[in-house]
């Protein structure tokens, strides 16, 4: 029965595919209930729970609220109610205050709702399916002269796009931690494309004073046309920067906002250029000429972030992610749904650059296969490869058609598409949003060398 159409098994993949620590199975010999097995601890039993409460619980530990069910107990002991565990008052890791029936049955219906999506969008077959409509015209243009920096361009989505934008002409500064990474992705990039116009700058994206320090030196020294903000974690435990940050909001929330908002007087120093005409894409002469984006639509900046984010609504009160149990996941799918925001934003406030954020798809990438192994090893045949997911970055970021779309929107396979799941009650306030920007401002001016 495809999984879709086969409610146990979906709620193996959701729970699987959001906590590691568990797995769900139905068990041959049970006709009632669901078999729990907690993984990685030898001291734990599994234990036999109603299907409803496995769905409930599936949920919790999706939404990170009970992420340390404590499931242990002294041999030969009957196991007390694993129901009963998850109810108590102030239950393992459950937010004080918030009554977890309301929460729970909501978080139930975003994290199904969104996997169904998943597996019908974001996978390979998505991809080929929407891939039916693009135009390829779209991409066939010579960005000849136009300056580009992607974050993270040494790997995955990143290193695809640079490479797409190097082969079009496009001069490429790639932005990455690792320098020896970096250098191995710059020699690919030349060698495939034959564009040697590809230069690197090492800068760790979790590092607030060094962002500033970077960016200061880049405005001095560099053109830039399109900013792409691809560089991006999914960090599973609780870790801090040197600057006690916790580090994916310091990696994919504050570094996105710092290095933006220090670019955007680059940005917009630019003039606008017009590619006059489109000579030649691999070889093939192309019959028309056009102007490659209007003002102010040429000055662009991308952020890669995901559609996980669907299942997450804006929250401003623990931006650090101090006061629940930490569940990497959804602490990612916060902060990506924190960049949509961001995107929204800047699109209000700098009308003369033109923003997006953007969903991949699932792709196959070094980060799915380290940060979320067992969804990886269960999806590997379904992902998508690099180049795909790379698809509408490199469409966002040189097609003229991508300059003609309003500014700030969310962006899947070369269409703007909802940042709202139908009835998930994920729309923020304005006041939450202009919350969450002038943190950020006043976070990263703490950080801004004197
Ligand atoms: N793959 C998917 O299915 C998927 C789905 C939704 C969204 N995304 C987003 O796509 C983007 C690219 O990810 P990917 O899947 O292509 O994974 P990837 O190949 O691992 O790329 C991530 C890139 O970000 C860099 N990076 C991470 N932390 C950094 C830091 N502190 N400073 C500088 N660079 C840093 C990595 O550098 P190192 O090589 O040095 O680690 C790497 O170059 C991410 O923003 C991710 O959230 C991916």
């Amino acid at each position: 029965m495809p999984l879709a159409r086969n409610p146990v098994k979906l709620l193996k993949f959701v729970f699987c595919f959001h906590n590691k620590a568990f797995c769900l199975r139905s068990p041959k010999s049970r006709t009632r209930g669901v078999w729990l097995e907690v993984r990685g601890n030898s001291r734990c039993r599994g234990t036999t729970i109603p299907a409803t409460t496995a769905a409930i619980l599936c949920v919790c530990v999706c939404d990170g609220r009970y992420t340390r069910i404590p499931l242990t107990h002294p041999p030969g002991r009957r196991p007390p109610s694993l129901e009963r565990r998850l109810f108590a008052s102030g239950g393992a890791g459950r937010r004080r205050g918030s009554g977890p029936r309301p929460v729970l049955a909501m978080s139930l219906y975003r994290n199904s709702v969104w996997f169904v999506k998943g597996l019908r969008h974001y996978c390979r077959s998505g991809y080929e399916s929407a891939s039916k409509h693009f135009v390829p015209e779209d991409l066939e243009v010579d960005v000849t002269g136009r300056h580009f920096m992607v974050t993270g361009g040494n790997s995955g989505i990143g290193k695809a796009a640079a490479k797409e934008i190097a082969r079009r002409g496009g001069l490429v500064h790639l932005v990455c931690r690792n320098k020896d990474r970096a250098e191995e992705a710059k020699k690919d990039i030349t060698t495939e494309t034959d564009n040697q116009n590809v230069f690197i700058h090492i800068l760790d994206m979790s590092d607030p004073k060094g962002i500033w320090e970077f960016t200061e030196r880049f405005k001095n020294e560099h053109r830039l046309n399109v900013l792409v903000n691809n560089a991006g974690c999914m960090v599973n435990q609780r870790e801090l920067t040197k600057d006690g940050l916790e580090k994916n909001f310091a990696t994919n929330t504050l570094g996105t906002y710092i290095l933006t908002t220090a670019l955007l007087p680059l940005l917009e120093r630019e003039d606008d250029p017009r590619v006059t005409t489109l000579s030649a894409f691999r070889g093939r002469d192309m019959k028309c000429s056009v102007l490659f984006g209007n003002p102010p639509r040429d000055r662009r900046t991308i952020t890669v972030s995901s559609g996980g984010m669907l299942v997450q609504k804006l929250d401003v009160s623990n931006l650090q992610s101090e006061n629940v149990a930490f569940d990497g996941t959804m602490v990612y799918a916060q902060n990506k749904r924190q960049q949509v925001v961001m995107t929204e934003q800047w699109a209000k406030a700098h009308p003369s650059v033109h923003f997006s954020s953007m969903h991949p798809g699932w792709a196959d990438t070094p980060a799915v296969r380290s940060s979320m192994p067992d969804f990886y090893e269960k999806m590997k045949n379904r992902l998508r490869t690099e180049d795909q997911g790379a698809d509408t970055v490199v469409w966002l970021a040189v097609s003229r058609e991508a300059g003609k779309q309003a500014s700030g929107q969310f962006f899947q396979d070369r269409q703007p598409v909802p940042t709202h799941l139908p009835l998930a009650q994920t729309k923020s306030s304005p006041g939450d949003e202009a919350k969450l920007m002038q943190f950020l401002e006043e976070l990263s001016q703490k950080f801004k060398p004197r």
